[in-house]
């Protein structure tokens, strides 16, 4: 007979970053982190996987095309499915011995490729929590997380939905860097993103090259692990429960500008951001100073995408608002009159 099962993994933007291993096998980061996971149905990686006795090699389907899954972390990810499964049967003769048998994958996203998102950490996160699942493995979320982790350390976060922390953890093994929820996207359901799309090319300098560049070129980055996130990282976890958006948005901003500010203090340096990242930048304080308070926040990961969150309560004027610069296509570098932004208020 053929055993199966099924889950969905959200992408998860980090408001705090992750960025800098301690680890490269484990990707064990040097700093915790924070994110928001986009609502289930938005964007997401569905999985269903199958196992027989009799299917004769690991196959994986990605969106449709017969993929390998040669990749060192790919394997890793199986084989600590495989030996937690293992662990269960040598319990319990009654189970099928699925840790022997060969697993087809089948993967695929909702959102195109070219939307230039990170993938992966929905990909690894639906990958591990679908095996997980068709195990039947008692192992918890934060558990499993430990496992999505090694595919991918962003991975680790879409275990969860919501608002997640990962912990980075001090242990060698890795034993102690999970993912934790913050709080459930109920918590706060009035949190919106929205995707501002700069470039759909791909990324020049992959997050996992970058960031080693970056830890081993940046005198920046020891300020930033060591004296700016600890605290943040505590702080965001507040703004978050306290449901304080100024504060969220602030440290958000700030973050993703401290993570840039790393990559070009990198030597080499490294640029994800581009003109246009930038005048989204400008744009979003523009906006937040008219309005004499904070609507709107802004963070890009290793690319020139921008992802805004906002209160839904602003969403109409906010994007009246975005439109109406985009469509002039000018005025970028000035500041806009208050007769301009007053039709959107
Ligand atoms: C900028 O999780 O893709 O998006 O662990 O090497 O797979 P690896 O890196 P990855 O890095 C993500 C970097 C980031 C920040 C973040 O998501 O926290």
């Amino acid at each position: 007979s053929v055993y199966t099962a099924s889950t969905t993994a959200p992408v998860n933007i980090a408001t705090l970053k992750y960025w800098g291993k301690r680890d490269k096998t484990l990707n064990l980061p040097t700093n915790s982190s924070i994110s928001v996971t986009l609502a289930q149905d938005d964007l997401r990686t569905l999985t269903s996987v199958a196992t027989s006795k009799s299917f004769s090699e690991d196959q994986l389907w990605l969106n449709g095309k017969l993929e390998s899954l040669e990749s060192e972390r790919t394997q890793h990810c199986l084989q600590d499915l495989r030996n937690l499964r293992a662990k269960l049967e040598s319990g319990d003769s009654s189970l099928p011995p699925m840790s022997t048998w060969k697993l087809h994958i089948v993967s695929e996203n909702n959102f195109p490729t070219a939307a230039g998102l990170a993938s992966s950490a929905a990909g690894f996160a639906a990958l591990v929590v679908a095996i997980a699942k068709l195990y039947q493995l008692p192992e918890s979320a934060s558990e499993i997380s430990k496992i999505a982790r090694k595919g991918s350390g962003s991975a680790c976060r879409s275990v969860f939905g919501g608002y997640v922390a990962w912990e980075m953890g001090s242990e060698a093994d890795g034993s102690d860097s999970k993912a934790v929820e913050v709080a459930p996207q109920s918590h706060w359901p009035e949190m919106k993103a929205a995707i501002l799309v700069v470039s759909a090319a791909k990324k020049d300098t992959p997050s996992t090259s970058g960031m080693q560049h970056t830890v081993t070129t940046s005198d920046l980055f020891q300020q930033r692990i060591h004296n700016v996130v600890p605290q943040r990282f505590e702080e965001m976890k507040k703004s978050i429960q306290d449901r304080d958006f100024d504060l969220f948005a602030e440290l958000t901003m700030r973050d993703s500008n401290s993570f840039h500010a790393t990559c070009l203090d990198s030597y080499p340096p490294i640029f994800y951001m581009n003109d246009t990242s930038r005048q989204i930048v400008k744009l979003c304080h523009q906006i937040n100073e008219f309005f004499n308070k904070t609507i709107v926040a802004y963070t890009f990961d290793a690319g020139p995408n921008a992802v805004l969150y906002y209160l839904q309560e602003n969403e109409t004027k906010l994007m009246a608002f975005i439109h109406q610069v985009f469509q002039r296509n000018s005025g970028w570098e000035s500041k806009f009159s208050k007769q301009d932004l007053a039709a959107f208020d």
